[in-house]
């Protein structure tokens, strides 16, 4: 019943159409023109071929004493019918490589971020300016973003696709793409890589925003974790800091500096967790701390049984880490 009530509740969070012919940004819309030229090239040589078909069939069709018709041994068409479509292909290679090519460059003046994709959730590391947070993107307009992007389990993909393509994301293998956002806004993105029960719960969102708050929002990132100070803040912290969490998590100015799932030093401020795929508030927490594979499959975050008064206290807690 709770992986329901989380469920209903995700579905009504912004989950924003995930459309690669809306293109909100220069490298998706490099690849919308592509797409574009290529459609309706196609549409032509349809339209061309199909006419073609439905005259021969007019034209041509049984009558008494009529052969059928016969092409073989025909060089002449056969030549011009395989270098009409070669020509086409040829044609439609170029602006198709000159876009790989132009894409691949790294830009100017770019915003650095690693990408890390881990079962089920992704992780980015504001390399330069001391930042580290999971699942939201948060980047400034007009300003080329720079991915670098790294596995840690399996093969994932990060697609952003109101502004970038797919990149597979490879352990042991350093891949890069970027991505300007010209709006101010929220765009999802989605792992495209088949990488077990939690495939479909990997999503992404990326935060577009003006460049004063993003500075803002990076020096707020900056801070160590601000210390719990009501009561059941303080009781989760502990229970955080002498069970099993802190064996998987990060809050930078406390003790806890494990690496293995998300950091969670501003966790109150990001607006979804585990993946993206739930509203972070105090319901869907409780559901998620009772039992996280119930409710997302496959998830690596097993089902510790805590009580019901030690998962509030957490709750309390992880809301304290603004
Ligand atoms: Cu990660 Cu699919």
């Amino acid at each position: 019943m709770g992986a329901f009530a989380l469920a209903a509740s995700a579905c009504s969070s912004n989950v924003g159409p995930q459309d690669y012919m809306s293109p909100e940004g220069p490298v998706s819309r490099r690849a919308d023109q592509l797409w574009d030229i290529t459609f309706m090239l196609a549409a032509i040589i349809f339209v061309i071929v199909e006419g073609l078909i439905v005259f021969a069939l007019i034209k041509f069709r049984h009558k008494p004493g009529r052969q059928a018709a016969q092409f073989h041994g025909n060089t002449k068409l056969e030549v011009v019918l395989t270098l009409v479509p070669a020509l086409i292909l040829a044609g439609l290679a170029i602006p198709t490589v000159k876009a790989i090519a132009d894409l691949s460059q790294k830009p100017n003046n770019a915003l650095e971020v690693k990408v890390v994709g881990h079962q089920f959730w992704w992780e980015y590391e504001y390399s330069d300016l001391d930042v580290i947070t999971a699942n939201e993107m948060h980047v400034p307009i007009n300003q080329p973003v720079y991915l670098t992007l790294e596995g840690v389990d399996v093969i994932h993909s990060f697609w952003i696709p109101k502004l970038t393509g797919k990149q597979d994301v490879v352990p042991g293998r350093v891949n890069h793409m970027w991505f300007t956002a010209e709006k101010p806004g929220e765009y999802w993105g989605q792992c495209t890589e088949y990488c077990g029960l939690s495939h479909a719960n990997m999503r992404l969102r990326v935060i577009a925003m003006a460049p004063d708050d993003f500075q803002t929002w990076i020096s707020e990132q900056q801070q160590p974790a601000s210390s719990p100070s009501d009561s059941l803040a303080l009781q989760g912290e502990k229970v955080f800091m002498e069970g099993p969490c802190i064996n998987c998590h990060a809050v930078e100015g406390s003790d806890a500096a494990a690496r293995i799932g998300p950091d969670l030093t501003h966790f109150a401020s990001r607006g979804t967790f585990a993946g993206a795929i739930f509203d972070n508030n105090a319901e869907t927490l409780t559901t998620w701390l009772d039992d996280p594979p119930a409710v997302k499959p496959g998830s690596k975050m097993p089902d510790y049984d805590l009580s019901q008064e030690d998962i509030q206290a957490l709750v309390a807690y992880l809301q304290s880490l603004e």
